[in-house]
């Protein structure tokens, strides 16, 4: 019995390669970094869906058809929905698609993960949501949707970087979850759904925000030692460290402290994060000598959606923002798949008395 599942190879996939023992990612045949720095979010849409929708069109016209999604899904944000917890107010959202598996709902959840978390933190900070301006690409949009203005070329630039580095990750559990629902027919939305359930667990996307909370409670560099010593002493486990798969550094990590370096005014906050990240990886090497637990993607996407000015309770929601594009696409595989997922498990319950 594999509880986690870690030596189940449980899919053949073109969509993205972790190879953890070196440390590479491979998306669609190319490797993170490169993409990180030349493409955009409907780049990258357009990437992973090429064989997952036959009716796929350009790049351009899927980002128009992005922004036309954008402008028409503003006009029924879930006004039901507490905006306080962001994730809760994504899925709400995203319920009321339409549930087929169509590239049309594709599209609307790409578009709505936006629109409903930009919507989200504007509320929850007592502001009125901002409506999507469908000319501007989507990073941009996103973040004109938050702050109230379109954002220089190099912020949209920057949210662009991490937006594609996060969009897919092999069978992590969120996308696992995805493809299950997905192999039993039950549609996009569902699929989405169940991703964004899985996503939102501390151990899985919910890291990145506690990263900051972490930078809070230690203050200054000359806290890191004792600070960490005490968390690891309570058996914590230090958000933005170890992986399942990476048992070398996620390359991510790197790609995103690059693109969290080129926003202006980062120096300082990265210098920090590097110190505590020395220290801890310390620490983690002599507690856990026998377990490689490196820095994983969320330890610099916190200094990046900080320096975003995204806060960080929506951290998770920019998260499912990208990862989106992954379900989806793993959704139409395992669709086309055509079998549904349905493991074994041992019954150690009691035995029926003699009939
Ligand atoms: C993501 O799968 C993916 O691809 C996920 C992801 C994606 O793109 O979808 O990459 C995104 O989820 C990244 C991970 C974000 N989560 C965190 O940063 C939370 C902190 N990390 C851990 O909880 C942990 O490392 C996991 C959940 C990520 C991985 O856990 P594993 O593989 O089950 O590791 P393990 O529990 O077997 O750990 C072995 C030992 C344990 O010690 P013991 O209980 O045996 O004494 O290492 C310890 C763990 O306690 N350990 C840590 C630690 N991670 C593992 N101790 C302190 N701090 C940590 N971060």
């Amino acid at each position: 019995m594999d509880s986690g599942l870690e030596n189940i190879v449980a899919a053949e996939t073109s969509l993205s390669d972790v190879k953890g023992d070196i440390g590479e990612l491979i998306i669609k045949g190319w490797y993170v970094e490169k993409l990180a720095a030349s493409m955009a979010f409907e780049d990258v849409a357009h990437l992973l869906w090429q064989s997952a929708f036959d009716d796929l069109p350009t790049v351009q016209t899927l980002g128009e058809k992005l922004g036309k999604a954008r402008a028409d899904i503003f006009t029924h944000l879930p006004n039901s929905a507490n905006p306080a917890d962001i994730v809760q107010y994504l899925r709400l959202g995203w319920a009321q698609e339409r549930d087929d598996e169509q590239l049309e709902t594709a599209i609307r959840l790409a578009a709505g993960g936006l629109v409903y978390t930009a919507a989200a933190v504007r509320l929850a900070a007592g502001q009125t949501p901002i409506p999507p301006d469908p000319a501007l690409s989507s990073s941009a949009d996103f973040l004109r949707m938050i702050t109230g203005i379109a954002p220089a070329a190099n912020t949209a630039r920057a949210l662009d970087s991490y937006l594609v580095t996060i969009c897919d990750h092999g069978l992590n559990a969120s996308t696992f979850a995805a493809r299950v629902v997905s192999s039993t027919r039950a549609g996009l939305t569902s699929a989405v759904l169940g991703g964004l359930s899985a996503l939102k667990g501390p151990l899985h996307g919910g890291a990145p925000g506690p990263v900051l909370d972490m930078f809070d409670e230690i203050g200054e560099t000359a806290q890191a030692e004792a600070w960490i010593d005490a968390a690891l002493a309570r058996g914590d486990r230090l958000m933005g460290f170890g992986h399942r798969v990476y048992r070398a550094r996620d390359p991510r990590a790197d790609a995103l402290k690059t693109a969290a370096g080129q926003l202006p005014g980062t120096a300082g906050r990265i210098a920090f994060a590097e110190h505590i990240e020395r220290e801890v990886l310390g620490k983690l090497r002599r507690k856990y000598p026998d377990r490689a637990l490196e820095t994983n993607v969320e330890f610099y996407t916190a200094i990046l959606l900080e320096a975003l000015e995204i806060p960080r309770q929506a951290f998770t929601a920019v998260f499912a923002c990208g990862r989106v594009l992954g379900w989806i696409a793993h959704a139409r595989e395992q669709i086309s798949e055509g079998r549904i997922v349905r493991p074994k498990s041992i019954y150690r319950g009691p035995v029926p008395e003699m009939a």
